[in-house]
């Protein structure tokens, strides 16, 4: 049991493992479930599913590890998807992730201190028209430079703070 790296309140994964009508077989919607409660799969909680299913610790993690859609780190508040596909790179993608990296002081696959934005720097994300782009949770923001990109993430910050 991981009783050190995270405290998650596993009271409640009750709903989803009431749910499984004891078909412990179903892993992957028992983590995709975890996933919707928790924003991501903290170690605690994959422990908790092992015991729960029946299945042992490294099953499920390494279930939890293959499938891209789940993640085992904290995601901020806000997920800013950097595209560095190939009409993104040769607009300036570098430069926009360095100023990204600069201003938050985090490095690709990091969450700032606070909690607040996460960096994910992906493949073409389909816009490239308008890039060098990222998307940052629901949002598009193309055409980017270094200057603008600060001014968004000053202006969420900003926001945040009231
Ligand atoms: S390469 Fe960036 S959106 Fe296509």
């Amino acid at each position: 049991m991981c009783g050190h790296c995270c405290n998650s309140d596993l009271s409640l994964l009750t709903e989803v493992f009431n749910d499984m009508n004891g078909n412990g077989d179903n892993l992957i919607s028992v983590l995709q479930k975890a996933q919707d409660i928790y924003g991501y799969l903290p170690t605690d909680v994959l422990y908790e599913i092992a015991e729960k299913t029946g299945n042992s610790p490294a099953k499920v993690m390494g279930v939890a590890t293959f499938y891209t859609q789940f993640r085992l780190k904290k995601v901020g508040k806000y997920l800013i998807l950097l595209c560095k596909g190939t009409a993104c790179h040769v607009n300036g993608a570098d430069s926009i992730e360095k100023a990204i990296c600069e201003e938050l002081k985090i490095q690709d696959g990091d969450t700032t201190e606070d909690g607040l934005f996460s960096l994910k720097t992906v493949a073409c994300l389909g816009c490239c028209s308008l890039s060098p782009v990222m998307m940052i949770n629901e949002d598009t923001y193309g055409s980017l430079t270094p200057a603008k990109t600060v001014e968004i993430l000053r202006e969420i910050r900003g926001r945040e703070a009231k």
